[in-house]
C-alpha cells in the first residue's frame, strides 16, 4: 500500500536546515496498522503529509496504492486523496463556517458519488463516534475532543482504502481516547490500511507494527 524509498525532505528557514525526513525507506502493507512513534519535532507529521502527497520530498521515491506521488499534478493528487486516503489532521482543520454534519458531508460532496444522501451518511458517521448531539454546531463551539472526533468521521466519509491519522487522541480524554482507538481498530480489521502517529505508548502497543522515528530517521522495532 506504501512504500517509501530513500525520502528526504528538508526545510530551510533563512540559513538554518532541519532534515524534517533523512533517506526514510519505509514499506506498509495492504490491510496493515502501523503505529509511528518518536519525539516531537522528529518528522512524524512530515511523514504523513509525503505519504498524502500534501508535501513533497527533493529526494526519494513515494509510492501509495500505485500511486507515484512525483509524477502526479496538484489537481490530480487532490482528487486522488478525495477518494484513497482519509486524513485525521494533527490540529483538526475543520473549515471553521461550516457545522459538524456539513464538515463531515464534504468530501462526499466533493467527491459527488452517487447515493447522494450526503447529509444523513454524515449524521451516521457522527453517531459513531459518538457526536450525534452536536451534528449542528461549527467547530468553534466545540471542544478540542469533539473537532477531533468530527475530524475522524470526516476522514473515513469516503471509506478510504488509507487513513492516515496524527495524533487522532492527543486531546482526548482516556475514554473518548479509547472509544476512537475501538473506533480504528474496527476500520483496520474491515482492511483499511491505518498508520497512526501517537506519543502514547499504550495506543502504539495496540497497532501491529510500531515504527520508531527519530530526527528523521526511522528505527524499526517489532
Ligand atoms: N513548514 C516547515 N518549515 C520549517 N520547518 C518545519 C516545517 N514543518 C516542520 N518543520 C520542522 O521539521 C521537523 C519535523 O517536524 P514534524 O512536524 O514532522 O515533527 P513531529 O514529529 O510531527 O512533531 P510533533 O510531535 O511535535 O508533532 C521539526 O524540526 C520542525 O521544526
Ligand atoms: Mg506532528
Amino acid at each position: 500500500m506504501i512504500i517509501l524509498r530513500d525520502v528526504t525532505r528538508t526545510y530551510r528557514l533563512g540559513s538554518r536546515q532541519v532534515r524534517a525526513l533523512d533517506r526514510v525507506t519505509l514499506t506498509v502493507a495492504e490491510g496493515e496498522f502501523v503505529a509511528v512513534v518518536g519525539p516531537s519535532g522528529s518528522g512524524k507529521s512530515t511523514l504523513l503529509h509525503v505519504i498524502s502527497g500534501i508535501d513533497r520530498p527533493e529526494s526519494g521515491e513515494v509510492l501509495v496504492a500505485g500511486t507515484a506521488i512525483a509524477q502526479r499534478s496538484e489537481n490530480d493528487l487532490a482528487r486522488w486523496r478525495g477518494q484513497t486516503v482519509g486524513i485525521v489532521f494533527q490540529f483538526f482543520q475543520l473549515l471553521p463556517t461550516l457545522t459538524a454534519v456539513e464538515n463531515v458531508a464534504l468530501p462526499m460532496e466533493l467527491r459527488g458519488d452517487s447515493g447522494g444522501d450526503y447529509r444523513n451518511r454524515a449524521r451516521r458517521l457522527l453517531a459513531q463516534v459518538g457526536m450525534s448531539a452536536r451534528v449542528d454546531h461549527l467547530p468553534s463551539e466545540l471542544s478540542g475532543g469533539e473537532q477531533q472526533r468530527v475530524a475522524i468521521a470526516r476522514a473515513i466519509a469516503n471509506r478510504p482504502s488509507l487513513l492516515l491519522a496524527d495524533e487522532p487522541t492527543g486531546n482526548l480524554d482516556a475514554d473518548s481516547g479509547a472509544e476512537v482507538l475501538s473506533l480504528i481498530r474496527q476500520l483496520h480489521s474491515r482492511g483499511m490500511t491505518v498508520v497512526l502517529v501517537t506519543h502514547d505508548p499504550r495506543i502504539a502497543a495496540q497497532a501491529e507494527r510500531v515504527v520508531h522515528i527519530f530526527n528523521g530517521r526511522i528505527v524499526e522495532r517489532h
